[in-house]
């Protein structure tokens, strides 16, 4: 049985929405530690929707994957939905990722929520940190 799906491999080889945005109205980056992957993506924000989202990933093919799915995912949808995404729906999305690389869609999340969270910041936007519950790295270090 292979180890990644189609869709893994597809969204590896023909990732969606890579680059950069100039100007972009939020920018998150994050990194896992142990494997040293990084992960950048990019919003363009109107109306509380995003309307355009690039990534740029230094990392493993599931991570390149995770934040081709996640930004397709998150494209169009307001940030009351972009915040919900879980790596749990990457990788689903996916139709699946070993165990072992789980931790690749996780940057994902980490990545967008970071990204609305810059957004807020520099508009000055109120927020609660529990909406950015992927952010709480005391909650890391607890894992594994
Ligand atoms: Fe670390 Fe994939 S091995 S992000």
């Amino acid at each position: 049985m292979a180890l990644y799906s189609e869709k893994v491999m597809d969204h590896f080889r023909n990732p969606r929405n890579v680059g950069v945005i100039e100007n972009a109205d939020g920018i998150g980056e994050v990194g896992n530690a142990k494997c040293g992957d990084i992960m950048k993506i990019y919003l363009k924000i109107d109306d509380d929707i995003v309307t355009d989202v690039k990534f740029e990933t230094f990392g493993c093919g599931s991570a390149i994957a995770s934040s081709s799915m996640a930004t397709e995912l998150i494209k169009g949808q307001p940030l009351s939905e972009v915040l919900k995404l879980t790596n749990k729906a990457v990788t689903e999305a996916l139709d699946g990722l070993p165990a072992h690389k789980l931790h690749c869609s996780v940057l994902a999340e980490e990545a967008i929520q970071s990204a609305v969270k810059d957004y807020y910041d520099k508009n000055g936007i109120a927020y609660d940190p529990a909406q950015f519950p992927s952010l709480d790295h005391d909650h890391d270090h607890e894992e594994e």
